[in-house]
């Protein structure tokens, strides 16, 4: 869905952005009880936050993003507790719930027999997407309100990521009714995605690598099958709607050289003879982790130049380079 389809909101907000702090905070937590919007940092990317057992708050939010209403939320938890409040797990999600939170992993578990979280949230689904958050922000909000959250990534639906403060109103200012701003993000890519209501899967990659989460389980994580990956009706982790992170500029990948009228988005050591002012480099010196941190910024200064393509250098696969060439190749889908 493109951003054109979807400007005509029935009411213009006064979207109000304050620092984050102990009044942010509260201001957050009584937004939220109201049935408000709230964009908050959270260490992977700013989030849009509503309040999970609300089912009006939610469909205001889908109505603000523009989002294909088939697409589940996560639910957002300050604790373990929490979390189970709302999801069974088992063995497997346990052990991972215990290593990697608070932090960039996300669990689709199977919904707790009374899961507090709105039907609308979780697309009439029988699992749960749940996370607990590490960044001091998303925990403070958390914390001062009490409840869980559902925060997709606080874009309009099918546009890149936001990973500041900046990024979050050019999208939603007058969407939304708060924005606490935490400063840039840590991550830059979303939450690595598990599925555990089988032998665990990697729903999508993201900022916690793959290999970690293998190393703890001490097996291989299962890939969702074929179907789920391309289908656009029924996503399984609907984050892999083919055409989902997208600039408005054709994106193309694994460049070697920069053609007439293209920008390049680098990785390590610069192209020689590139014209180093159509050219921003996530990471200079090859780091997977600042590559990371810099993607969504980079992606849409690039886009903002109105280039005739955005030449992309390419990037190891391993490590944060999953989830980093995952984007980058739903980016590049060609779009009507
Ligand atoms: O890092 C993140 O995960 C950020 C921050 C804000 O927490 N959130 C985020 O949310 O990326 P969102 O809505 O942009 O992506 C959530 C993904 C979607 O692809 C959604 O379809 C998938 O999680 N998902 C949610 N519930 C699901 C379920 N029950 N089964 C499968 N996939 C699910
Ligand atoms: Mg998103």
């Amino acid at each position: 869905m493109t951003p054109e389809k979807t400007s005509k909101m029935p009411v213009e907000l006064a979207t109000r952005t304050i620092k984050a702090g102990r009044d942010a905070a509260r201001a957050a937590a009584s937004c939220l009880a109201g049935g408000g919007l709230v964009a908050f940092p959270t260490e992977t990317v700013y989030g849009l936050g509503a309040d999970a057992t609300n089912a009006d708050a939610i469909a205001r939010l889908y109505l603000a993003k523009g989002r294909p209403s088939f697409n589940p939320l996560i639910a957002h938890v300050g604790t373990l507790a929490a979390a189970k409040k709302i999801a069974r797990f088992n063995e497997h999600s346990l052990k991972l719930a215990q290593s990697f939170w608070p932090g960039p992993m996300t669990l689709v578990l199977p919904k707790a027999e009374s899961c507090p979280v709105s039907d609308l949230a979780t697309a009439g689904l029988e699992t749960v997407a749940v996370r607990i958050p590490a960044h001091p922000v998303a925990r403070d909000i958390l914390e001062a309100f009490g409840k869980p959250v559902v925060a997709p990534s606080a874009n309009v639906s099918g546009h890149v990521s936001p990973t500041t403060a900046q990024h979050v109103s050019d999208d939603l200012s007058g969407r939304i009714d708060l924005i606490v701003d935490g400063g840039p993000v840590d991550v830059g890519v979303e939450s690595t995605i598990v599925g555990c209501f089988g032998e665990p899967v990697l729903l999508r990659p993201g900022g916690l690598p793959r290999a970690e989460i293998e190393r703890v389980l001490g097996a291989p994580l299962a890939q969702p099958t074929e179907e789920a990956d391309t289908s656009d009706a029924h996503p399984l982790a609907p984050g892999m709607l083919a055409s989902h992170y997208a600039p408005h500029t054709p994106v193309r990948l694994k460049a070697s050289h920069l053609e007439p009228g293209e920008v390049l988005l680098a990785f390590g050591p610069a192209l020689s003879g590139a014209d180093p002012l159509r050219v921003l480099n996530l990471s200079p010196r090859g780091d997977l982790i600042e590559a990371a941190a810099n993607l969504f910024g980079h992606l849409r200064l690039l886009d903002a130049r109105e280039a005739r393509a955005i030449a992309v250098m390419p990037i190891p696969d391993d490590g944060l380079g999953e989830a980093i060439n995952d984007r980058l190749r739903r980016a590049a889908v060609p779009r009507g």
